[in-house]
């Protein structure tokens, strides 16, 4: 597992100048038109909230909930990430943390944890939710948004008659480290832990969380005249991205 750890944390630094290339300030597209609305909506009234963005990379999402009048502190396991984030947006609080251990965050310091696909990156699930649960208050929330593991979109085709297909080399039911090969302006593999949504729901409600709201984001007409073309469009309209979830700390 340490391997693992140092392998994931060298994977990201590498990538960490590339990572801000793909999210700029405001977000990819599929965060932008897909997951940021959900987020937002789960997330609920965020101002004056002490909020974990936990697993920032570049930092955009911590900007965005600092410009909402949260009080945000960002973490991420690469250094490399989390010295980017600290030159684009010098007047918050990043720092260097694993999400499994969260060294620096006392218990029931924060009143919200956002985790921003992260977990399907980390090979240890339970420990990282685990830390979640203890970080927030009691009555706390936790949004959790992760790619989904139903649909793995590297092994997506669209076929010239528009039928979509998904070509899947792993077993879906046995959890697997996995490797993607770079894509776009990348430049290394991309390495990842594929796990059964039923694995995520299972070590949600074994740290002591309720689910309260689960959702596949996807974009909504009203954002329709956003996308900025229509293959993009189609795309979002037709494939699932990613999951969410909206998690509660019980009040006991
Ligand atoms: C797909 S990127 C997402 C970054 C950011 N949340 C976003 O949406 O732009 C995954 C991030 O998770 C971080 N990460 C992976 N394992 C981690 C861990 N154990 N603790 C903290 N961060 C971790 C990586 O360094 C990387 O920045």
């Amino acid at each position: 597992m340490t391997e693992d750890i140092n392998d994931v944390r060298s994977s990201w630094d590498s990538k960490a100048n590339d990572w801000k290339k793909q999210v700029g300030d405001q977000g990819d597209w599929n965060r932008r038109l897909n997951s940021d609305p959900v987020l937002f909506e789960m997330l609920g009234r965020v101002r004056h909230r002490s909020i974990l963005d936990n697993g920032c990379g570049t930092g955009y999402l911590s900007n965005k909930l600092d410009h909402l009048g949260a009080e945000v502190t960002g973490v991420d396991l690469s250094p490399e990430m989390i010295r980017i984030a600290q030159q684009e947006y010098p007047e918050l609080d990043f720092r260097v943390e694993d999400c499994t251990k969260l060294g620096t965050i006392e218990d029931g310091e924060m009143d919200i944890v956002v985790s921003n696909y992260v977990l399907m990156d980390t090979p240890q699930l339970q420990e990282a939710v685990n830390a979640m649960f203890r970080v927030l208050r009691p009555k706390g929330i936790a949004v959790v948004i992760f790619s989904h593991p139903c649909f793995p979109q590297t092994d997506c085709k669209v076929h010239p008659n528009g039928s979509i297909s998904y070509d899947w080399k792993h077993s879906y039911y046995e959890p697997s480290r996995q490797h993607d090969a770079p894509w776009k302006h990348f430049k290394s593999d991309f390495i990842w832990y594929h796990r059964p949504l039923e694995e995520y729901w299972r070590a949600f409600r074994s740290a002591g969380f309720r689910v309260d709201d689960f959702q596949e984001p996807h974009i909504t007409p009203d954002n329709y005249h956003l996308a900025p073309n229509m293959t993009v469009l189609e795309t979002y309209k037709e494939r699932p991205i990613s999951v969410a979830f909206k998690l509660v700390r019980p009040n006991r």
